[in-house]
């Protein structure tokens, strides 16, 4: 597939993480309720993920839902549910033919039965595909990854099964909420706003981050491979200096 790449996109993430942000002022925009523009939003979310199968990117997180999202008016939480429920059985067949592995990360325990019931289908559907795995963050928060790795560690503790003193690094990243894939290397948020919002805080330690000023239901190819390109033109050093980096064998 290299031939559809633009000359300066010289490396490839392998992972790409999302903030979808801006479905509401899409909406706004287009005098539509702000339901319509989470709708909306699942054109994107196709495009990219055939972008991602196109482009070699191999990781695709998106955040569909924050555990903040939750003080949002009650009925816009429920429609987004609605549309989570939805699309996860609207979703499988195209997911199936793409050869696309679904994961959701996120507390899912704060979930209805039926929702609940519908990820795990959804997942143990889609389990043999490798072409692009989709991690989806529903009732997702760093702050929530984070804590739930840290009670899992002092339950081990307790147990006796783990000593304090051999918790490292690599002791809590195997406790997070994924940890048979590589960490962002490329996080993306769209809708103008510069922050993190409580996404994978650990995980982004050393991602490359881009902004986009276009509502998420207005992303599309030509910005995706525009942040391909500035991924491309950065230097990661990793807490190495700029000489070190560039003589490094890649
Ligand atoms: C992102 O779009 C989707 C969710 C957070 C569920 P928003 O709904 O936050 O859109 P804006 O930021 O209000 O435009
Ligand atoms: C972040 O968007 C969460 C998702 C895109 C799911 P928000 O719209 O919730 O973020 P803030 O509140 O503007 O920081
Ligand atoms: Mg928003």
């Amino acid at each position: 597939m290299t031939q559809h790449i633009a000359p300066q996109i010289t490396q490839i993430p392998k992972h790409i993480a999302i903030i979808m942000d801006g479905n509401g002022r899409w909406a706004k925009r287009h005098s539509l309720p702000r339901y319509l523009g989470h709708q909306y939003g699942l054109h994107p979310v196709r495009t990219t993920v055939e972008l991602c199968a196109k482009y070699g990117v191999k990781i695709l997180t998106l955040f569909a839902f924050s555990s903040e999202n939750w003080l949002r008016p009650p009925k816009e939480v429920r429609q987004i549910m609605e549309l989570f429920f939805r699309s996860l059985k609207g979703e499988i067949r195209r997911l199936q033919k793409s050869g696309v592995r679904l994961r959701i990360i996120g507390d899912r325990t704060a979930f209805s039965q039926a929702l609940q019931e519908r990820i795990s289908q959804a997942e143990h559907t889609t389990e043999h595909n490798s072409t692009v795995l989709l991690q989806i963050a529903a009732n997702y928060g760093g702050r929530w990854d984070i804590t739930q790795a840290a009670r899992t560690l002092a339950q081990q503790v307790q147990a006796g099964t783990l000593q304090p003193e051999a918790i490292d690094e690599n002791t809590v990243a195997n406790a997070l909420a994924f940890t048979d894939c590589p960490y962002p290397d490329l996080l993306i948020r769209t809708g103008g706003e510069q922050r993190i919002s409580n996404f994978l805080l650990w995980q982004l330690a050393y991602a490359e981050l881009y902004f986009s000023d276009l509502l998420w239901p207005d992303f599309n190819e030509l910005e995706f491979i525009k942040a391909l390109e500035v991924y491309a033109s950065r230097q990661r050093r990793f807490g190495k200096t700029g000489e070190q980096t560039a003589t490094a064998p890649k």
